[in-house]
């Protein structure tokens, strides 16, 4: 067992910090503060070859390892949570299910693009009725000569509303539950697709939360990825796969917590010392420091499963079940540490207060992973 990053993972991680530090980092609060989407990023992202991380360079992607998507995503969620969740779905549920599902022609036409970072991608799973019982989906797809037709609304969807191209989940058959489901691409522009409002968010403020409608919106019948009635399956494969990635996020956020809290302890001075010098800083500190460090070996091993070909269902949703709830916990102590200080807008802890919430939440409440934890451990 050898638990020293390669001399490849270390290039990633050094190429991102530093990217993260000097491009996101400076306008990371204004980015939360106005909501703006962060374009500019996004297009600096693309010649770093982070918006087709694991994909193969045959298909225009970076084709690096697993491991080091992560660490790439945990440099990013360190500085800014919405840039960090725009980057994750486009690889994850976007890239990710084109180059594992799709065909040679949908890769050629979706991927490559995608992978270069010309195009940004989006994945549409929850509706109104479809959260935590994603089989519950009621958007239908009906086939009408070359092309099918849809009708319906998701919402919740990360970069919804500046996504180019979109890997949606309907169903085919309302009859079938998750057995009639089925995923298609769709195109942002296409005649019958257009958006609902852009949630007003707590945190990951900047990550255009959007809402689609789909009204008599004709897709050619060659979009459907995979299989048809396969979409349920297709969509649980390729959240096994992306919740390892939200994992990532939530240390991502929970290590930027603790660098300020850290910071912040040697700089404040009360009873005539800094606040590090207490030992009850000092062992909130320490907990801090173990729980990031046994979130982040939770995430590695997960995506190191993955690297090898492994089935790695259980350990990416233990993953993503304790980094993020070690990131609420970590930006919880790191706010306390800040005192009435961290309370303010003036002081980042604040925001990574906010976006921790978030990692609890999407891709599978907490709940969701234990069902999937449980599920596997009972098998
Ligand atoms: N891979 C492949 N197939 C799978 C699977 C997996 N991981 N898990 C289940 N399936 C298959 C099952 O084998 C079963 O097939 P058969 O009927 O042929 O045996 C079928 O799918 C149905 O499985 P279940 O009975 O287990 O399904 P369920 O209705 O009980 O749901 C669930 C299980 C885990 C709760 C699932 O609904 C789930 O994951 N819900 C959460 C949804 C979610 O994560 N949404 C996130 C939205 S995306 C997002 O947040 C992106 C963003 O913007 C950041």
């Amino acid at each position: 067992m050898n638990f020293d990053l390669t001399k490849e993972q270390l290039m990633v991680q050094s190429m991102v910090r530093i990217f993260a530090e000097k491009e996101i980092k400076p306008i990371a609060q204004e980015l939360d503060a106005t909501g703006e989407f962060p374009w500019d990023i996004i297009h600096k992202m693309a010649p770093l070859n982070l918006m087709g991380m694991t994909v193969p360079r045959e298909w225009g992607g970076a084709g690096i390892d697993d491991i080091s998507y992560m660490i790439a995503i945990e440099e990013v969620a360190r500085v800014c949570g919405s840039t960090s969740v725009i980057m994750a779905v486009h690889n994850s549920v976007c890239c990710y299910p084109i180059y594992k599902f799709g065909t040679d022609a949908q890769k050629e036409a979706f991927l490559r693009p995608l992978a270069s970072g010309q195009k940004l991608g989006g994945f549409a799973l929850t509706e109104p009725g479809a959260g935590s019982d994603a089989g519950a989906v009621r958007t239908l797809a009906v086939l009408d000569g070359d092309e099918y037709v849809l009708n319906g609304n998701k919402i919740f969807i990360t970069s919804g509303s500046e996504a180019d191209i979109l890997v949606v989940i309907v169903s085919t058959d309302l009859s079938k539950g998750t057995k009639g489901l089925s995923t298609f691409i769709v195109e942002k522009g296409t005649p019958g697709f257009t958006y609902g409002s852009i949630e007003d968010k707590m945190g990951v403020r900047a990550s255009a939360t959007t809402e689609l409608v789909f009204e008599n919106c004709r897709i050619p019948k060659d979009n459907l990825l995979g299989e048809q009635g396969k979409g349920f399956n297709l969509g649980m494969a390729t959240l096994d796969a992306s919740r390892m990635g939200i994992a990532a996020q939530a240390v991502g956020i929970a290590q930027g917590a603790l660098d300020e809290a850290v910071k912040y302890a040697k700089e404040r001075e009360q009873f005539g010392r800094p606040i590090g010098k207490f030992q009850a800083i000092q062992w909130m500190l320490a907990e801090m420091s173990t729980k990031v460090k046994a979130a982040r070996f939770l995430v590695h091993k997960a995506a190191y499963l993955k690297d090898m070909g492994k089935s790695f269902t259980k350990e990416s949703a233990m993953a993503k079940l304790y980094a993020s709830r070690i990131a609420m916990e970590v930006a919880n102590n790191a706010l306390q540490i800040h005192g009435g200080y961290g309370y303010t807008k003036d002081y980042v802890v604040e925001r990574f207060f906010r976006e921790a919430k978030i990692t609890e939440i999407y891709e599978g409440t907490s709940e969701v992973q234990r069902m999937v934890i449980a599920r596997e451990a009972l098998r």
